[in-house]
């Protein structure tokens, strides 16, 4: 079975995906130089799956860290999530963000022309639509305007992979643009662990219901939406992991691609529909304000997502009542993430 290595794979979606992959058969490494992550979750995947996993702390943006690995392992398609991802922290710091961000990606395609592995999975984001394309997002519509560093970075990251497959033809390129991943394992023994005040809409939610944090204020209840509040395609990290495994299927199986999917389930849900459903499944309180919008929130975002379907078989399966209770169930079971 081929042998996949997860850059950024300690982290959230990387962690879903080495489960989801093991399962599928297929033999995993990981690097990852925790900056966002522990190793305790890839142990925690261990025991999920009873699976052992190399496991390198590694800088990805760092030559001789990749060719340790490189020239070590054999390695046939390589799934690219290592970044920083905080929206707010990138406007704070852009050059860290740029720097990090497009540094990780030109070292790993240097290394992988260097040892021959022509297969990259790339983890982008919806952000890349920009502000001036109308939903549902269509792979054929043009990158836009960002709003901010990180989502650039994503922007210039997918023109890098797009430039370098055309001008290496063994190179296949394949790039996932996710839309709102939430939810966990349904074990709970793996989920997402964002350190301070979470930014985003989920954990900010399931720390409110389990006590560390007062109150959720939403963003804004006079956009033109169902209910005024903001929309978005939210999509349990399962499913999204195994967009990854038929991903790995389809790049694998291509002499040469350079690909765009959307990972999404093409249904939009408002803030207050998720704090709704989330009270109701679980059956507790997420005390809630309404406040001010936030700068760079988009009324609505949500994919077109018949291209992932048609060409690699792949559809969403879980609800948005299994993306509240697994969410749930990890904040239950792990009050303090991976730190106990
Ligand atoms: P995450 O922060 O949990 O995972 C990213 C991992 O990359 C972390 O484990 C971090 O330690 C690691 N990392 C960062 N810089 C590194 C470096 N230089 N060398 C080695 N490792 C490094 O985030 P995630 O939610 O799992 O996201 C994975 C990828 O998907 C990221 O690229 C992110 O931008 C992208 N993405 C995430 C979302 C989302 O909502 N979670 C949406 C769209 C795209
Ligand atoms: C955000 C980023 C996006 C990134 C994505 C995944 C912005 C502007 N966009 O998307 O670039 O790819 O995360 O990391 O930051 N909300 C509240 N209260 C909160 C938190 C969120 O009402 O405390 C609302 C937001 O206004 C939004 C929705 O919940 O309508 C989802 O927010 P969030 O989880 O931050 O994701 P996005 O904004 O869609």
């Amino acid at each position: 079975m081929s042998t996949i290595l997860l850059a950024g794979g300690a982290g959230y979606i990387g962690s879903h995906t080495a489960v989801e992959l093991i399962n599928a058969g297929y033999d995993v490494i990981v690097a990852d130089n925790y900056a966002n992550s522990s190793p305790e979750s890839i142990s925690r995947v261990e025991k999920i799956t009873g699976k052992k996993i190399a496991l390198y702390e590694a800088d990805v943006s760092n030559a001789a860290d990749m060719e340790k690995i490189f020239s070590k392992e054999h390695i046939d398609a390589v799934i690219h999530f290592a970044g920083l991802k905080a929206v707010g922290e990138s406007v704070q710091k852009p050059l860290l963000y740029y720097r990090n961000n497009i540094d990780t990606t030109l070292t790993l395609l240097e290394t992988m022309a260097k040892y021959n592995v022509n297969n990259i999975i790339f983890s982008s984001s919806a952000t890349v639509y920009g502000e001036a394309n109308k939903v549902p997002y269509l792979e054929t519509m043009p990158r836009g305007e960002c709003t901010n560093p990180y989502g650039w970075t994503k922007s210039m990251m997918e023109q890098i992979l797009t430039d370098a497959a055309a001008a290496d033809e063994a190179l296949s390129v394949v790039l996932l643009r996710y839309f709102n991943p939430i939810g966990a394992h349904e074990s709970g023994m793996i989920g997402e662990d964002p350190q301070g005040i979470p930014n985003n809409l989920m954990p900010y939610v399931t720390q409110v219901a389990v006590g560390k944090r007062e109150c959720l204020t939403i963003f804004g209840n006079d956009y033109p939406t169902k209910d005024g509040t903001c929309t978005r395609d939210y999509i349990h990290v399962v499913d999204l992991a195994k967009g990854h495994v038929k991903a790995i299927g389809y790049i694998l199986s291509q002499d040469k691609c350079c690909d765009i999917f959307n990972l999404g389930t093409g249904t939009p849900y408002s803030v207050t529909e998720i704090v709704e459903t989330f009270e109701r499944v679980n059956g507790v309180k997420v005390n809630h304000i309404y406040g001010d919008r936030r700068s760079g929130d988009l009324a609505e975002c949500y994919a077109n997502a018949d291209k992932a379907l048609e060409v690699l078989g792949w559809k969403t399966e879980k609800t948005l009542e299994d993306m509240c209770r697994d969410s749930w169930n990890w904040q239950k079971q792990n009050p303090n993430g991976y730190r106990g």
